[in-house]
């Protein structure tokens, strides 16, 4: 066949193993095993097609070069992964962008797209258990997904740059990979932008060089495994700060020239981090600080990894409580499904409420009371967010930060503040899901805590006023 009918050809063969088709069907030229495509999602209670079966990523190698004046991103992937079961096919997550290429091992793979699932599929089957490379070069005007409920998320333009997030979903606009919180992964991300612009992200800065053309590259290392919806990027004329916390872990800050008063505040990061190690262990990651964006294009705060992001406008004390405490609970001990949502937010808020005692005087009981008596508050279980609209309502912060009052109250502050501990050091760089942690609270306190899960956590309506 010539190149061309022969490339054609592969990519009718993945599209076609892609749904199922030619399962089983493929021969294996090496050594007599039948490689199967891995699935095109995960299953996910709330976000069926997100992340893919078949293969679990070590690493990330991201190399994107960004022109703000069109819009343009070049990126090139580079996956390490390793075949969790024999694969003729396997699907990356990716939302717009046009894929110019990809290579499994060094050799060219043909390639199909059909809504967000990029299918590879290599020119030899992966055996079970062998790690691999995949490499995907793209291109195109990334554009941000909108939520379910309404936000956006992804890359998104801003005056002088960029800023790309992805809880839940949006990382798939800006890099292709496997886009589901229980596939972590270690990451080196080097950025490309004109002159006289910052590019930021996740990590430790390892290297910032001018480029023979004069646009500025810089890398960043993330040596923790991360999910891929806490990868960030920040493009503009953000100020810089540096400085240290917690005796070693190196604190970087940038500011957009709308936050110039955000300074006072990024200054108090080392001492509210001091605090929240106090309490929950450990910080996990080896690197912190703060990205503080203009206002109007990210529509929220996000605890990206080690170096959460927020709108000038939510950068507050309480916020940035939340989001540090997010980096115990969400990015170190990330959900397993987005159904377990409330691990992040219901914990992240109930930081805020142990922040309200320290500090201002207000017993976290008076902020259980104040959310006890909203109505908002009681449209669902914590436990079971119905749709992936409600992935972020109320009940997911408020009434998840509930369920651990009220676990506070029935196993006492002493081995509450165990359990915050021991949960975020057993799950430490892991998954967890509401079950692993209904069963180490029980396991911690030594009680059977059947009956405040059934009425807090998965109970469908308001229980009497305790
Ligand atoms: N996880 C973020 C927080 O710290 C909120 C993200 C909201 N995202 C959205 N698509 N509505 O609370
Ligand atoms: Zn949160």
């Amino acid at each position: 066949m010539s190149q061309r009918s022969r490339s054609r050809a592969l990519a009718l063969a993945a599209a076609l193993t892609a749904l199922g088709l030619l399962a089983g069907g493929c021969s294996d030229v090496g050594g007599g095993v039948r490689g199967t495509p891995g699935a095109s999602g995960l299953r996910d209670p709330l976000f069926p097609k997100l992340g893919n079966g078949g293969y679990d990523v070590g690493h990330y190698g991201l190399t994107l070069a960004y022109d703000p004046a069109s819009g343009r991103l070049d990126g090139t992937v580079e996956i390490t992964a390793r075949a969790t079961q024999d694969l003729s096919a396997f699907n990356l997550d990716l939302a717009g962008l046009t894929v110019g290429g990809a290579t499994v091992d060094g050799a060219p793979a043909a390639y199909n797209r059909a809504g967000n699932e990029l299918t590879l599929r290599p020119h030899e089957e992966i055996h079970e258990g062998r790690e691999f490379r995949a490499t995907v070069t793209y291109t195109g005007v990334p554009e941000p997904l909108t939520d379910a409920d309404g936000s956006k998320e992804g890359w998104m333009r801003t005056a002088d740059g960029a800023v790309a997030v992805g809880e839940p979903a949006g990382s798939m606009t800006w890099f292709p990979g496997n886009h589901h919180p229980s596939d972590k992964a270690a990451y080196d991300l080097t950025l490309t932008v004109p002159a006289g612009l910052e590019a930021l992200s996740n990590g430790v800065r390892t290297a910032r060089r001018t480029e023979a053309d004069g646009r500025v590259t810089t890398v960043w290392h993330t040596a923790e495994p991360m999910a891929s919806y806490l990868a960030t990027v920040a493009i503009g004329r953000y100020a810089t700060g540096t400085g240290t916390a917690l005796g070693s872990v190196p604190v970087l800050t940038a500011a957009a020239p709308v936050a110039k008063a955000s300074a006072a505040l990024r200054a108090q990061i080392p001492e509210l981090l001091a605090r929240q190690v106090k309490r929950f262990g450990p910080y996990p990651f080896s690197a912190t600080g703060a990205i503080v964006t203009e206002d109007g294009t990210l529509g929220y705060a996000l605890e990206t990894q080690g170096r959460p992001i927020f709108p000038a406008g939510s950068f507050d004390r309480p916020t940035l409580v939340h989001e540090q405490a997010h980096q115990w609970f969400g990015d170190s001990v990330t959900p397993a499904s987005w159904r377990d949502i409330w691990l992040n937010e219901g914990f992240a808020t109930y930081a805020e409420w142990l922040y309200g005692e320290e500090y201002e005087h207000v017993p976290a009981s008076t902020r259980f009371a104040e959310a006890f008596d909203q109505d908002a508050n009681w449209a669902f279980p914590p436990a079971a967010p119905p749709t992936a609209e409600n992935l972020f309502d109320p009940p997911v912060y408020q009434r998840g930060a509930m369920v651990l009052h009220q676990l506070r109250g029935a196993v006492g502050d002493r081995v509450f503040d165990e359990i915050l501990r021991g949960w975020a050091a057993k799950y430490r760089h892991a998954n967890a899901t509401t079950d692993d942690f209904t069963a180490y609270a029980e396991s911690v306190s030594g009680r059977d805590l059947g009956t405040l899960w059934d009425v807090w956590l998965y109970g469908e309506g308001k229980p009497p006023k305790p």
